[in-house]
């Protein structure tokens, strides 16, 4: 073997590996699952689906604005990390485009919805690299914190069908194993406070009005077997509101000028829910790593 060849081998093997995030693929089938597939609830099951079908266009919009800084970052375990982030983010937009076209279908329509879309992903990626990055952190805030209230919730996922929960409950775990991700590049890189607490109203607005846009868009395609579904609306609207009051302490915290993702502590959470998902659900990535870490 070649001289540099070997010396390419070395330095290879003594690159850090990213520490707690996984890239994981998922199997699942999408058209197994059933139109009201949350709660028996219209409303939560097209706030869920209306989330998926933004996921392929924003986290390629996450792993951008990352990749836009990426040759700025020093540290060597942070560009281990950045790698592991967009190793998921990518399984992330595959499993979401699969489960949006098993939606494409009958009286569903997510193309319209998904090309407007397109057009404010254009534009956003026009703005200076710092304000994507920390569009991006706070984005990344609201998806570790959403993430962990439905694993913090169990009896609210026991009433998903088996593939939407691997779907859902794999996608949480990823999203609270890399929550740092581009909070601690945006550091590195920028370290602005004043912008970064600055960008979350602007997302918090945004992501509110785009949810809300895109999930009653969906309720008016499926209006005829969503509105009569009065008692699975309700208790939808309950657990709705019921999440939102309880995520204001954690969603706040953000604006603390010590803030750090990693604060908020989910290690016993996610274990507790990767143990379900390779023993209850044989998911074969979680299994892989339950036998990986006895013989480590
Ligand atoms: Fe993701
Ligand atoms: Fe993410």
């Amino acid at each position: 073997m070649a001289l540099a060849n070997v010396n390419a081998e070395k330095t290879y093997l003594n690159r850090p590996k990213a520490l707690g995030i996984t890239v994981r693929r998922l199997q699942f089938n999408p058209k197994k699952i059933k139109r009201h597939y949350f709660a028996n609830s219209p409303l939560m099951s097209h706030l869920l689906t209306a989330l998926s079908s933004t996921f392929p266009i924003g986290e390629q919009y996450f792993v951008n604005s990352v990749r836009n800084v990426r040759d700025k970052v020093q540290e060597p375990q942070l560009q281990a990390q950045i790698a592991a982030f967009i190793g998921q983010e990518a399984m992330h937009s595959k499993a979401h485009t699969e489960f949006n076209d098993a939606w494409r279908k009958e009286d569903y329509n997510l193309d319209r919805f998904q090309a407007w879309l397109a057009k404010r992903d254009d534009a956003l990626r026009n703005i200076h690299p710092k304000l994507q990055l920390a569009l991006t952190c706070a984005f990344e805030h609201f998806t570790a914190m959403l993430g962990g209230y439905i694993l913090k919730h169990p009896e609210i996922l026991s009433t998903l069908d088996d593939d939407a929960m691997k779907l859902w409950v794999w996608h949480a775990i990823e999203e609270i194993e890399h929550r740092s991700v581009a909070f601690d590049v945006y550091q590195e890189v920028y370290g602005d406070d004043r912008i970064r607490r600055l960008l979350m109203r602007s997302v918090t607005t945004g992501f509110a009005s785009l949810t809300f846009y895109a999930t009653s868009r969906l309720i008016w395609q499926d209006k005829w077997k969503s509105l009569p579904k009065v008692g699975g609306n309700l208790f939808g609207m309950y657990l709705l509101g019921k999440m939102l009051i309880q995520l204001i302490p954690e969603y706040l915290s953000y604006y603390q000028t010590d803030f750090h993702p990693a604060k908020h502590d989910y290690t016993k959470l996610v274990n507790y829910w990767k143990a379900r998902m390779a023993d209850e659900y044989s998911m074969v990535s979680f299994q892989e790593e339950k036998v990986s870490k006895l013989y480590s």
